[in-house]
């Protein structure tokens, strides 16, 4: 039995993925901005939240079967966007999309992917998901969503909370960056790691290939830092949904939200759905999680949209917390991140497999059979402290 078959929690799938992959691309994944509070609290808060046990109640028929954006879905659990996701394991997009497809989930391909779109598409049978991050490059913005319509993309996920990067020590001490540089400490750890090496040899992906080749300053590897950096629009408004919906054609889930008010504001400008994220404690540090401000925002706007929900979801007793607390799907970014890295394709599809385990095994424990039907009823209690502010409940 391999390590990754005798794998029976995330955790240890993250365990095998840091002495899989490189230091810097680990570390990458496994950090949040400054003190790394948040992204401590994200997982740290579902467990105060205690569920409710019922007893002789028919378990039979269960089903985790649902939809997300209009989707049919196995289970209520979506990919997340993340960049640089070809560098956890070679080809990663195109692992992770062909597990999450296999798997009868959402995969959502990031623009800073190493794998582009057409990449993707070509590798998969069925629509995937596609995020965007608005640049000032408006051109190419407009381009990026013909080619996310071209490869017949079902959705776009508009991300709002990263117009300006939150500090990462790790990846400014590590030098992350992609393709890597072939620093001495970079060639040792590419010997630790001969695997992980070797199937990075055999592929051509190594860089952003949504953008490398489609933008003429970011023509070269030694443009592209520069061009990125310099792209993220500080300027973004809640107008631009109404632009991009209007040039995507399709629906537009507005990902970043953490403010009853700002849910509000995403939902009058045309968003179909929203994701409540903090970035998975990668943007603003001292923010609260997300799990923690879902119950407010489902208030504000749970009657007008689909609220879905991610970060430091680890277990699918964290999936069905988020569900009973309102939320009508959720993504996640490290779990399988740390699937990709520690067996590629097939390290996904256990990332979901342990998921959907724990979830369909804590839901038989609720005494509930549909995972439609979790809610507030099958929460024991919340030991979280209120929203604590001077202006009342809603900001
Ligand atoms: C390594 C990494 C890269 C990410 N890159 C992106 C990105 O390119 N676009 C985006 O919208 N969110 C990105 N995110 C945020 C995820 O979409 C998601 O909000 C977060 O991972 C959820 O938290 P979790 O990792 O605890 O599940 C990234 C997250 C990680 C961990």
């Amino acid at each position: 039995m391999s390590a990754l078959d005798k794998a029976l929690t995330i955790n240890e799938l993250m365990a095998i993925a840091k002495r899989r992959v490189p230091k810097q691309f680990f570390d990458y994944a496994d950090s949040g901005s400054w003190t790394e509070g948040t992204y401590r609290a994200n997982s740290e808060d579902f467990s105060q939240i205690k569920l409710r046990q019922r007893v002789a109640v028919n378990m039979e028929g269960r089903t985790l079967a649902t939809t997300i954006c209009g989707e049919q879905a196995s289970m209520p659990v979506a990919l997340a966007p993340t960049g640089f996701t070809g560098m956890q394991s070679a080809d990663g997009e195109i692992k992770a999309a062909r597990a999450a497809e296999k798997f009868g989930v959402p995969f959502t391909l990031s623009t800073m992917s190493i794998c582009s779109i057409e990449d993707v598409a070509e590798n998969t049978g069925k629509p995937f998901w596609f995020q965007l991050y608005m640049m000032r490059d408006r051109g190419f913005i407009e381009r990026l969503i013909d080619r996310a319509k071209a490869a017949k993309c079902s959705a776009l996920v508009l991300t709002m909370d990263l117009q300006i990067l939150g500090q990462r020590h790790k990846d400014l001490r590590n030098g992350m960056s992609a393709p890597p540089k072939f620093t001495p400490r970079f060639v040792f750890e590419m010997a630790r790691k001969p695997q992980w090496a070797m199937q990075m040899l055999g592929t051509k992906r190594h860089t952003f290939r949504n953008i490398v080749g489609h933008v003429d300053a970011a023509g070269d590897l030694s443009k592209l830092s520069a061009w990125t950096a310099s792209q993220f629009d500080p300027a973004l408004s809640w107008k631009e949904i109404a632009w991009v919906k209007e040039r995507f054609g399709g629906p537009v889930i507005v990902k970043g939200i953490l403010d009853p008010e700002d849910a509000r504001q995403a939902v009058a400008h045309g968003a179909d759905g929203i994701i409540v994220s903090n970035h998975g404690g990668r943007q603003l540090d001292g923010a609260p999680s997300s799990i923690r401000v879902l119950p407010e925002i489902v208030d504000a706007v749970g009657n007008s949209t689909d609220v879905y929900v991610d970060g430091g979801i680890r277990s699918g007793q964290d999936v069905l917390k988020a569900m009973a607390l309102g939320a009508k799907g959720t993504f996640i970014g490290r779990a399988f991140l740390w699937g990709l890295g520690a067996g590629g394709e097939a390290g996904v599809t256990r990332a979901l497999e342990i998921i959907r385990r724990e979830l369909d095994i804590t839901m038989a424990l609720c005494g509930e059979r549909d995972i439609k039907a979790v809610g507030l009823h099958n929460i024991y209690s919340i030991d979280l402290p209120p929203r604590n502010s001077p202006l009342g409940a809603n900001g």
